[in-house]
C-alpha cells in the first residue's frame, strides 16, 4: 500500500481514537454531574458496547497503518537516538505501545471484575495525556533537526 494511502488511513483511525477519547474525558465526565445515575450508567454500557464493536477495527487500521508507515522508517529506527525526527517517532511509538499497555489492563480489571470508577476515570485521564503527546510527537518529529547539526 502507498505510503499517502497509509497516512490518510492512519490519520482517519487517529481522528475516531483521538475523538473518542477527548470525548470521553472532556465531555462524558463533565456531563454525569448532571444525569441521573442509573441514566448515567445506561448510556455508558451503551457507549461500552457501541465502543467495543468498532474500537477493534479503528485499531487495527490505526497501528496497522502506523506500522507500514515506520517501516519506511526502519533504518531511521534503528538507531533513533541519532537524529531529532527518530527520536521524537521513536517515543510516538512507545507512547503507542504504552496505550495498547492501558487497553489491556482496562480489559484485564473487567474480566476479572477489579474495574471501579477511580480506575476507569485513571485509565481515561492517562491515555488522554497519551493522546496530546502522540500529536504533538507526530507534528513536531517533522520539524526538529539533526541532533548533530
Ligand atoms: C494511539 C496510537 C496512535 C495515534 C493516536 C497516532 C496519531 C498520529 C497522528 C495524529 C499523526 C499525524 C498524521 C498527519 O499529520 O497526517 C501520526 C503520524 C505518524 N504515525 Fe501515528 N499514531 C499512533 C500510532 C502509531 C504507531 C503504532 C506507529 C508506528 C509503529 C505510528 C507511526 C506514525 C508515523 C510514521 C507518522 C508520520 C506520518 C507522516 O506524516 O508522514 N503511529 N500519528
Amino acid at each position: 500500500m502507498s505510503y499517502p494511502v497509509l497516512l490518510t488511513l492512519h490519520l482517519f483511525g487517529a481522528l475516531v481514537f483521538i475523538g473518542t477519547v477527548f470525548f470521553e474525558v472532556l465531555m462524558l465526565e463533565e456531563v454525569r454531574k448532571y444525569v441521573e445515575r442509573d441514566a448515567m450508567r445506561a448510556v455508558e454500557q451503551a457507549i461500552g458496547r457501541r465502543a467495543r464493536r468498532i474500537m477493534p477495527w479503528v485499531l487495527l487500521v490505526l497501528y496497522g497503518a502506523g506500522i507500514g508507515m515506520a517501516w519506511t522508517y526502519r533504518a531511521v529506527l534503528v538507531d533513533p537516538w541519532r537524529s531529532g525526527f527518530g527520536t521524537l517517532l521513536a517515543l510516538k511509538i512507545l507512547l503507542a505501545i504504552s496505550v495498547l499497555g492501558h487497553f489491556g489492563t482496562a480489559m484485564t480489571w473487567m474480566v476479572r471484575g477489579r474495574m471501579s470508577l477511580r480506575r476507569s476515570r485513571i485509565i481515561h485521564l492517562s491515555v488522554f495525556v497519551h493522546m496530546v503527546a502522540i500529536v504533538l510527537l507526530a507534528k513536531g518529529m517533522f520539524h526538529v533537526g539533526d541532533w548533530s547539526l
